[in-house]
C-alpha cells in the first residue's frame, strides 16, 4: 500500500524522539499498520542540531506554516507546542487543506480546539490529540471512544509530571523547589516556559480538553480556579506527612445538577490512596461514569519517548483507517453538539 506522508513541525524533545522511533521501527509500523509511515517533510527553529537520527530525505521548510499549507503529506505532526502562531496558523491550514493532524498541544487546544474540531470536520479531517493529556496515558481515546454511552461525574488527576517529580523528589531527596526543578527541565518534563507547569496552567489547558470530552460542554479553560505549587515547601511536605496524607497537584472537574466546575490546585490526599502513591513524571487520571464504574489510569505523564508513544500511536490510527471512512469526532461529538459551559454554583 501507499506509504502514508507524514510533515513533522517541531523537532525538540517529543519530535525528535518520534522521529527516531518512526526511523528505527519503520518495518514493524509497516507491518501493524500495513503501509509505511515516511517523514517527509520537517521544520524545526535550529536546522542544523543532531537530533541522533538521519531525517536528510525529508524537505526542509523553514517555516511550519508553508509546511502545512505546501507540503506533500497526509498528516501534519504539530510538536512546536504554544497557544498561538505559528502553531494555530499552521494547523489551521493543514486542516483546511484536507490534511489530518496529530497535535501534542494542550495549550492551543485549550485556546482554540473547538474552533479547530468544525474545520476538521468541515473538511473530513481526523484531529489527534492523545499526547495532550497526561502523556503517554490514553486517555483522549479512553473519553472519546471507549467511554461512550457512559454519563460521566468526574474527572480527576496528576497531569502534570514536573510538578509531581517536583514534589516527589522535594519529599524524599529534600533537595529545594528549585534544583528540582532544574532537573526536570534537564529531563526534558518542563515546558519550554515552567511557569506553565508549576502555576498549574498546563494542568488547567489539560482538564479543560478533559472536561470536554467527560461532559460534551464547550472547552472553558479560562473558567478554572487555579493555583499552582510555588508556595509548597518541605515543611508543608513534611506536615502532610505527618498527618498521613501527601501533597498532590490535582486537575479535578466534575458535574454538579447546576453545571460544570474546574480547578486546579495542591491537595492533601491520603498516603494510603491510589494517587497518594504516584511518584515521580508519573500522572494518574481518574474517571467516575456511571455504566463502567471507576477507572484509573496511570503511566508515564511527560518526556520524549513517553508523548512520543502517545503520537505515535495516533499517526498509525490514521495509518490504519481507510480513505473517506467516518472519522471519529474530534471532541467525542459532533461540534455542533456541544453544549454550552455553564459554572457550577
Ligand atoms: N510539561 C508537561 C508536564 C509535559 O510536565 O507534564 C507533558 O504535557
Amino acid at each position: 500500500a501507499d506509504a502514508l506522508k507524514i510533515g513533522i513541525a517541531g523537532l525538540g524533545t517529543v519530535g525528535a524522539s518520534l522521529a527516531k522511533i518512526l526511523v528505527e521501527r519503520r518495518d514493524m509500523l509497516t507491518t501493524t499498520c500495513g503501509r509505511p509511515i515516511e517523514i517527509v517533510a520537517i521544520t524545526a527553529r535550529s536546522k542544523g542540531r543532531d537530533r541522533g537520527v538521519d531525517l536528510s530525505s525529508a524537505e526542509w521548510f523553514d517555516d511550519s506554516v508553508a509546511l502545512a499549507r505546501d507540503a506533500k503529506i497526509d498528516v501534519f505532526v504539530e510538536l512546536m507546542g504554544g497557544s498561538g502562531d505559528p502553531a494555530y496558523s499552521a494547523v489551521k491550514a493543514a486542516l483546511s487543506r484536507g490534511v489530518h493532524v496529530v497535535t501534542a498541544n494542550k495549550a492551543l487546544l485549550a485556546a482554540h480546539g473547538v474552533e479547530l474540531a468544525v474545520i476538521a470536520e468541515q473538511n473530513g479531517c481526523i484531529l489527534n490529540y492523545e499526547a495532550a493529556v497526561a502523556g503517554g496515558i490514553p486517555v483522549i481515546k479512553a473519553l472519546r471512544e471507549s467511554l461512550t454511552g457512559n454519563t460521566i461525574s468526574r474527572v480527576y488527576g496528576i497531569m502534570n509530571g514536573t510538578c509531581n517529580y517536583i514534589l516527589t523528589k522535594m519529599e524524599k531527596e529534600g533537595l529545594s523547589f528549585e534544583a528540582c526543578l532544574k532537573e526536570a527541565q534537564r529531563l526534558g518534563y518542563a515546558e519550554a516556559d515552567p511557569a506553565f507547569d508549576i502555576e498549574g496552567n498546563d494542568t488547567a489547558h489539560k482538564l479543560s480538553i478533559l472536561t470536554t470530552l467527560a461532559f460534551g460542554t464547550k472547552i472553558a479553560a479560562d473558567d478554572i480556579y487555579l493555583e499552582g505549587i510555588t508556595n509548597i515547601s518541605i515543611d508543608d511536605i513534611r506536615a502532610a506527612a505527618d498527618l498521613g496524607y501527601r501533597i498532590k497537584l490535582l486537575g479535578v472537574a466534575q458535574k454538579t445538577d447546576t453545571g460544570v466546575e474546574q480547578r486546579v490546585h495542591p491537595t492533601m490526599v491520603p498516603l494510603d490512596s491510589v494517587i497518594a502513591q504516584v511518584d515521580g513524571v508519573t500522572n494518574a487520571v481518574a474517571i467516575e461514569s456511571d455504566i463502567l464504574g471507576e477507572l484509573l489510569m496511570v503511566g508515564p505523564g511527560a518526556g520524549g519517548n513517553a508523548t512520543a508513544s502517545a503520537v505515535l500511536g495516533d499517526i498509525a490510527d490514521i495509518a490504519k483507517s481507510r480513505p473517506g471512512a467516518q472519522t471519529v469526532p474530534v471532541l467525542g461529538r459532533p461540534a455542533a453538539a456541544l453544549q454550552p459551559y455553564k459554572r457550577a454554583q
